[in-house]
């Protein structure tokens, strides 16, 4: 009986999905000279699929050559050899009966210039993270303030990517909205400061973002799916509530559940703490306020903490604990004893190390 909940078919618009577990967007810095990752971390993702995975999501692809890069080596789906490695990827998780996700972001704010051609960071406001990024030792760069011309060709870079992702063969297509980048550092106050029609109230926060899923929305075809993913947390700056309380997080997801998106995916640190003050979880306070289909993250990493996952979403993604077992879809079948990974254990992600 318990096995059904976890096991059981999930419909999504078009798409069945053969189970409730899916691998979680992870970055692995592979992609060295040409924007394509190494070919050991895209055989990982085939074998997550091949562990029954039933969905399974690339890491965040970046979506324009200016400013968008945050990380080095991250991966790019606008060149046809980008679209041809990708395409390849796709049909073998097909063939192991999986869906195949990506995700794309702009990384805004967190840029490491060095990475980005242009040698840029930019971000709603002129406000640099407080904390230094960890991959020089140095503070991050004060961001240019985006002019309405970075606007439009940020989000021509979204969809420039969405297109790569089609032609590629994506069943669905992830807007990056959580964690901290771009999107999230227009939708919170702590990194927009702006005071034209892109700051201020909630709504003016999120016209950026509605205008990029609209764009998106127009190049994506009836027959594939459009997510965003949203947090209340961010990489940099990691103790700070990005959104002031439940009402504002509440107000924001009722306007994304405006836009013409599938689903939606939440991003915790962990799915059981209560947020805002309240004694409801993320998932709760998000479910209360949109009827469309869920996604949940964070610390989910055995059977148990999958079911209690569930109570509240339709979908468990997994990071770490699907990162460093190949099993782990069967192993939750079996309600296996599995370890609770920490962010050191998965360090290995960056390594030139091929993962099982
Ligand atoms: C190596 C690694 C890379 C990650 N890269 C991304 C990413 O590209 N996009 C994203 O949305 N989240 C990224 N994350 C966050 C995961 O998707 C997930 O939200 C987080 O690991 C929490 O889930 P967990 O507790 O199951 O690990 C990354 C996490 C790890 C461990």
């Amino acid at each position: 009986m318990r096995d059904d909940i976890i096991f059981s078919p999930f419909q999504i618009k078009n798409f069945t999905l053969r189970n409730r577990l899916g691998v979680a967007p992870m970055t692995r810095m592979s992609s060295v000279a040409d924007g394509i990752p190494r070919q050991d971390v895209l055989d990982f993702l085939e074998r997550r699929a091949e562990n029954r995975a039933a969905l399974i999501y690339t890491e965040a692809i970046v979506t324009d050559y200016a400013s968008s890069q945050g990380y080095p080596g991250q991966a790019r789906l606008t060149t046809q050899r980008q679209i041809d490695a990708w395409r390849h990827l796709v049909d073998k998780i097909h063939a192991h009966g999986g869906l195949a996700m990506m995700q794309m972001f702009h990384c805004g704010r967190m840029a490491w210039p060095e990475v980005n051609p242009a040698g840029r960071a930019i971000a709603p406001s002129r406000l640099a993270p407080a904390q230094l990024n960890p991959i020089t030792g140095l503070p991050y760069p004060l961001p240019d303030e985006m002019s309405l011309f970075d606007i439009d060709h940020v989000i021509n870079g979204f969809v420039e990517t969405a297109k790569g992702a089609v032609v590629a063969g994506f069943d669905g297509i992830e807007i990056h909205g959580a964690h901290g980048y771009l999107i999230n550092q227009f939708l919170s106050r702590y990194s927009n400061q702006r005071d034209d029609d892109y700051g201020g109230s909630m709504e003016n926060r999120f016209r950026f973002a509605r205008e990029v899923i609209d764009s998106v929305a127009l190049v994506v075809p009836e027959d594939r799916l459009l997510i965003v993913r949203i947090s209340n947390w961010g990489i940099a700056d990691m103790e700070v509530s990005l959104f002031e309380n439940a009402e504002e997080w509440q107000e924001m997801v009722g306007l994304l559940v405006q836009t013409p998106i599938d689903a939606i995916s939440l991003s915790t640190y962990n799915f059981r703490d209560k947020a805002f003050g309240t004694d409801q979880t993320m998932a709760q306070l998000t479910r209360e306020v949109t009827p469309l289909p869920l996604m949940i993250c964070g610390q989910i990493y055995d059977r148990k903490s999958v079911e209690e996952a569930l109570a509240s979403a339709d979908i468990a993604l997994s990071g770490k604990s699907i990162l460093l077992n190949p099993n782990w879809v069967e192993d939750v079948r079996a309600g296996k004893e599995l370890p609770l990974y920490k962010a050191e254990d998965a360090n290995i992600a960056y390594s030139a190390e091929p993962l099982l």
